[in-house]
């Protein structure tokens, strides 16, 4: 048995690809393609990972829903001991479906509805992470409505560059994340003088698959002079949250590990008061969930040859929005030669595509896996084209849980109806 990934679980026997004690073939069987499959032991370790590289400071790992929210995912975090990072209400009310507890729940986002604010401060969530002016207001208003005194913490904007995909830096300047900087401490004196919020800590979350540590430890330097600052206006921060980002390897990347990545920023709080909140996403449930597909046909054209497969752009979105690269393997073994194809979904549009020029040796009806798909994969998909969406199933050992079911057509548009005839 050999591991074929790293942090995969995937390992080759019996001339197929097993994920933990399952083969993959089975999966498909019993399920059907597309289907998510993710493996608990190595969303487990991602988390022990943290865990242990925090256990010497006060620290709370907060996951990033958006990563992944199916409730089986969640429930496995919050058992862990995980707090969640969420951007809605409805992200809320899944970590509370999930056994979550509200405590320990911050609320980012740039676009807080009354509704949402309403939602949280019933439901008793540890902060809102708040990113402009007009939401400390809105929190106000809504909190003094409900007799309640909302927790809050400032998005600062801390004008360092993640040196990431220009879609996923949320740190500069240019993006519509967080306060500026400059502004930061005249909100918090602003804050520090509304009736109805309490002023508990302080955040910043600079980009995402970020493969150098150095930007985050410089904006946590900035951060924490920032904290300093305040505390001489006699403003005393609780908590420094320094968000997520941390990357994952996706084709040849070599993201340091999560203990060489937070050693520089540990370093920076050692012997402070502030306990310290991470929202990691991606690096705990990335290269733990793979997308299983079923290949349907093989297409050679003059110029290029296209696998098409059951799962497309819309089951993962990754590849047509941000160009990003996905490993495949196939899950049987096939005596077939290999030749160059792209691998292409039923979606109508040309940027649906999974992979292009990959090197693989299949047959239709064989299965591929697309790896390192366990974060912004489900997340992000849609029904576009009348697509139900993907079943995910959860393994653990040589057991597969059904953490979500496939859609059905009809789910898709329940809701809807024709006009009316004409009277
Ligand atoms: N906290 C905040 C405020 C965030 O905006 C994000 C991600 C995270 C935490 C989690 O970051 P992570 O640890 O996952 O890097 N769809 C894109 C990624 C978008 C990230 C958005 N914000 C992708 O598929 O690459």
């Amino acid at each position: 048995m050999s591991a074929l990934y790293p942090d995969s679980a995937l390992h080759q026997a019996d001339g197929q690809l097993w994920i933990e004690g399952v083969p993959l073939g089975e999966i498909a069987a019993r399920f059907g393609t597309p289907t998510y499959v993710y493996s608990r032991a190595i969303l487990t370790e991602a988390f022990r990972h943290y865990q242990q590289a925090l256990a010497s400071h006060r620290a709370s790992i907060c996951y990033a829903v958006k990563a992944n929210s199916n409730l089986g995912i969640l429930s496995l975090f919050a058992r862990l001991g995980a707090g969640f990072d969420i951007v809605s209400g409805g992200e809320l009310a899944r970590v509370l479906a999930a056994g979550g507890q509200a405590d320990q729940v911050l609320f980012s986002g740039v676009g807080k509805s009354v509704g949402e604010i309403r939602q949280a401060l019933e439901a008793g969530i540890r902060c809102f992470n708040v990113e402009s002016a007009a939401e400390l207001d809105r929190i106000d208003a809504v909190a003094g409505e409900m007799g309640r005194k909302a927790p809050i913490a400032f998005r600062v904007n801390p004008d360092v560059d993640p040196k990431t995909h220009p879609y996923i830096a949320t740190g500069l300047k240019s993006s519509k994340f967080g306060v500026a900087f400059d502004e930061a401490k005249a909100l918090y004196r602003r804050a520090a003088s509304l009736p109805n919020i309490q002023i508990r800590g302080i955040a910043c979350h600079i980009g995402s698959q970020l493969l150098d540590p150095s930007p985050i430890a410089e904006a946590a330097q900035k951060v924490l002079s920032m904290v300093d600052e305040l505390a001489v206006e006699g403003i005393h921060l609780e908590h420094v949250d320094l968000g997520g980002g941390l990357g994952i390897r996706y084709r040849d990347e070599i993201p340091p590990s999560v203990s060489a990545y937070l050693a520089p920023l540990l370093a920076l709080f050692e012997g402070r008061r502030e306990s310290l909140c991470f929202e990691p996403g991606r690096s705990l449930v990335g290269n733990g969930g793979l997308l299983l597909t079923r290949v349907e046909y093989l297409k050679h054209g003059d110029e290029r040859n296209f696998v098409v497969v059951d799962a497309a752009m819309n089951d993962l979105t990754r590849p047509a929005l941000y160009d990003a690269y996905h490993h495949i393997l196939p899950v049987q073994g096939q005596s077939v030669a290999p030749q160059r194809y792209d691998v292409v979904g039923p979606v109508c549009e040309s940027g649906d595509f999974l992979a292009q020029d990959r090197e693989l040796a299949i047959a239709p009806g064989d299965h591929l896996a697309i790896l390192s798909a366990g974060a912004y994969g489900m997340a992000m998909s849609s029904n576009y084209n009348t697509r139900p969406r993907a079943a995910e199933v959860l393994v653990d050992g040589n057991q597969v849980h059904l953490i979500r079911q496939r859609e059905t057509v009809a789910d898709l548009y329940r809701g809807e109806c024709p006009l009316p005839l004409p009277s």
